[in-house]
């Protein structure tokens, strides 16, 4: 397949974007919520893959096992904002999808989330990830990723991250935008990657009290597994290896799963400018993550 070349990052009411994720915009401003849809909000690389299938396994695994065979993640839980040309519009999966709940995925930034979701009191579960690990995961997934800017070396590309150069923007803005939301907004559920790698078990607890479930031990075992790394990298339907726009040869999609990955990658000088800078711009929020658990 011909592949177009890679997008350049623009400013888009403050946020870098690029045109994969604008060219909808109209018709993502005009998306028309269900009160019972289930928006998974994420800043890209935190998680977002496994929160999807955990909640898709929640409530589509047992009833509906044709679509763990046969409908790849992003078909089951489309990607609202993304017209990336080779798929329908993620608007249009989303009003095509038949089940109830629906569950979307969104990267945009709150300020930026369509208002109909805010009219519906729609459920969100958004999720975080630490930035030095957030960072790394975003690096390799810029260099395998044709639809992405390429992300140039490790040291310039951590230098834009810092300055907030990224497809969806700052990761200081988004993470502490939706923590801001989240404290006059009870229908956000607000998890951290960190915790789900330490004790998936507990936080499918918080997930299910959060959506009102209460699904048998025997269950919640069966969802947990299932959204294990490993067993996630083997299964076709969850690892992205259908869209051609991503080279595997590069880095898979599935990469580590990891909790401090960053170590491996920042030299020292590097980590300490980065700490210095992330004080300075985290100063102001009660929001805390973990880089090692
Ligand atoms: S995307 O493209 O924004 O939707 O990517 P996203 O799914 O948010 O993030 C991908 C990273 O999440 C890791 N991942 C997991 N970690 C642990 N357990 C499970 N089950 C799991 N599923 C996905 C994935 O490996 C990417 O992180 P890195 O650090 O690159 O491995």
């Amino acid at each position: 397949m011909e592949l177009p070349p890679r997008p350049k990052l623009f400013d888009f009411h403050g946020v870098s974007m690029i045109h994969y994720f604008t060219d909808n915009w109209e018709n993502i401003q005009n998306f028309q919520a269900r009160p019972d849809d289930i928006l998974i909000a994420t800043y890209p690389k935190a998680g977002t893959t496994w929160v999807s299938y955990i909640l898709d396994l929640l409530y589509f695994g047992q009833t509906a096992p044709e679509r763990q065979a046969s409908l790849p993640i992003y078909e089951r839980v489309p990607f609202l904002e993304s017209d990336f040309h080779i798929l329908p519009p993620g608007t249009e999966l989303a009003d095509k999808l038949s089940t109830s709940p629906r569950l979307i995925k969104t990267h945009l930034p709150v300020q930026l989330v369509p208002k109909s979701f805010w009219e519906q009191n729609c459920r969100i579960v958004y999720m975080a990830r630490n930035a030095k690990d957030n960072a790394v995961s975003y690096f390799h997934f810029d260099r395998m990723n044709q639809a992405h800017p390429e992300p140039g070396d490790w040291n310039n590309f951590l230098q834009r991250f810092m300055d907030g150069k990224m497809v969806f923007g700052s990761w200081y803005d988004h993470v502490t935008g939706w923590w801001e939301k989240k404290q006059t907004h009870s229908k956000i559920l607000y998890l951290f990657y960190e915790d789900m790698v330490e004790d998936t078990g507990r936080e499918l607890d918080r997930l299910c009290s959060f959506l009102g479930l209460s699904p048998s031990a025997e269950k919640k075992e069966r969802v947990r597994r299932g959204a294990q790394f490993d067993t996630m990298k083997k299964n076709s339907m969850a690892n992205y290896s259908t869209l051609p726009i991503m080279d595997f040869k590069i880095s898979p999609f599935m990469r580590k799963g990891k909790v401090g990955d960053w170590k491996n990658h920042f030299t020292v000088a590097q980590s300490e400018q980065f700490d210095e800078d992330y004080k300075k711009k985290m100063k102001n929020t009660t929001l805390q993550f973990r880089t090692v658990v």
